[in-house]
């Protein structure tokens, strides 16, 4: 029998979850709260299931993102979460017909990328993805620090109170928008986002743990920062042992940044510091007396982007230079590729399609490794995924593209 492919109603949304979680090896049930929380937010024109005999199979869904570019634009996104096909169903392409559909629809509904976080390196490659944002998360050995706990205080001037679950989430979105703007690799929040991270919607599926909540606000009172973190509670000996697990610290300063650091390393009782996921040129460890009191616990791609319209985000970014290059974007799936001429200097840049000798061929994957800064030209060019077609091309691609950090996503979707 053949297995359809297709959109989902209200009345599949039981069946839908219940493959989602057994996709991703969780107990495979969908509770009353599950239900009305998905039906509540799904967009039922982006959330596809796969049916066999009646019986869901597989899930994918999309959903409106932006994402922060290089200089502080934001491009529209099509993002990608909730992919499973049941052990049942694997490899007989049923991912292939989804990844399709939505990357189609995307590129008909106008969005310059479509974004997602891969589970596993060899996944997304395929349909034109590739790896755009490292990430890296240490773990902080508090004593190794070189921090006096007796000057917790921050010395900038500025303060740090705890805040509710409820005032975080009153006070969280603002000071997210006017972080995320700094931060290439950054993705919007959705209001259910921040529903589920404070706790004001708890689902049996993802059990809900309160955090502790620290606010930063500067000399003059602007709030700057904030940590969430959890405790891990270890008593060996009568000795407390305890861990904190930072559940996302994100700030508009460095200031903010270093205070908020500094604030978790002077906590009695805590032992050590999980940093959770920061960029991969953080600059946690050096915020530290000793930067080897941070050691490196994971370091892996994590955000993947697939171009779905070049000279949109090529205009999107900025770059430090002026210089120009004709791109030969290649897309298998024909939806992007083409080439390109690249005009760009600090005051803007122009890309449009031209008959002209290509200068660098490229996939649509490696564009997006190059896009946000995570890795320069000649490092592709080492590795044999980008070929040069005029001498010198790399070396003013390297120029052009240059970073000043690396970008960073921090969320998880
Ligand atoms: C990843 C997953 C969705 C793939 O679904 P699928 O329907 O088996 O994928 P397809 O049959 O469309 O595979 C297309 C191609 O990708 C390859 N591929 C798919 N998943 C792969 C994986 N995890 N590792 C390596 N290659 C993979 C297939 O071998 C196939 O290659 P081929 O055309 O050369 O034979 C499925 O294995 C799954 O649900 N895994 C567990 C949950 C998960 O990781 N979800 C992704 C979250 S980001």
């Amino acid at each position: 029998m053949s297995i359809e492919v297709r959109t989902v109603g209200d009345d599949d949304i039981p069946g839908w979850i219940t493959a989602l979680a057994g996709g991703f090896l969780h107990p495979p049930v969908a509770t009353d709260e599950d239900v009305a929380f998905r039906t509540a937010h799904y967009d039922p024109a982006r959330t596809q299931g796969a049916y066999d005999g009646g019986r869901c199979v597989a899930t994918f869904r999309s959903f409106a993102q932006e994402l922060t570019v290089v200089g502080g634009a934001r491009l529209s996104a099509d993002a990608v979460t909730g992919v499973t096909v049941s052990p049942t169903h694997r490899r007989r392409g049923l991912l292939t017909r989804m990844v399709e559909n939505d990357l189609r629809a995307a590129k008909e509904r106008g969005d310059t990328v479509s974004t997602l976080i891969a589970a596993e390196y060899p996944i997304y490659g395929r349909f034109g993805y590739g790896p755009a944002a490292w990430t890296t998360s240490w773990r902080i050995d508090v004593a190794r620090t070189r921090l006096d706990p007796r000057h917790a205080a921050p010395e900038s001037g500025g303060r740090i109170d705890f805040a509710t679950s409820e005032e975080v989430r009153a006070l969280g979105p603002g000071l997210h928008d006017r972080f995320r703007v700094r931060v290439p690799g950054a993705v919007s929040r959705t209001d259910a986002w921040w529903d589920r991270n404070t706790g004001t919607v708890r689902l049996p599926s993802s059990p809900w743990t309160e955090r502790h909540n620290a606010v930063y606000r500067s000399p003059s009172g602007e709030i700057e920062g904030l940590a969430c973190f959890t405790v891990k509670a270890r008593w060996e000996a009568k000795r407390p042992e305890n861990t904190a697990l930072v559940d996302g610290l994100i700030a508009t300063t460095p200031a903010a940044e270093r205070a908020l650091w500094q604030f978790l390393c002077s906590i009695d009782w805590v032992l050590h510091v999980d940093t959770g996921n920061r960029g991969p040129d953080d600059l946690l460890p050096h915020f530290l007396g000793d930067p080897r009191a941070a050691a490196v616990q994971d370091h892996s791609d994590f955000l993947w982007l697939r171009p779905l319209d070049v000279p949109r985000m090529l205009e999107a970014r900025t770059y430090p230079v002026s210089g120009s290059l004709v791109l030969e974007v290649e897309d298998r799936a024909g939806l992007a590729g083409g080439r390109f001429l690249l005009d760009a200097g600090p005051d803007g840049a122009t890309c449009t399609p031209t008959t002209r000798s290509a200068q660098l061929a490229l996939g649509v994957g490696e564009l997006a490794t190059l896009y946000l800064g995570d890795a320069p030209a000649s490092r592709l060019a080492a590795l044999g995924t980008v070929r040069e077609e005029r001498a010198g091309a790399v070396a003013t691609a390297d120029l052009l593209l240059h970073t000043a950090a690396r970008p960073w996503c921090p969320d998880m979707f």
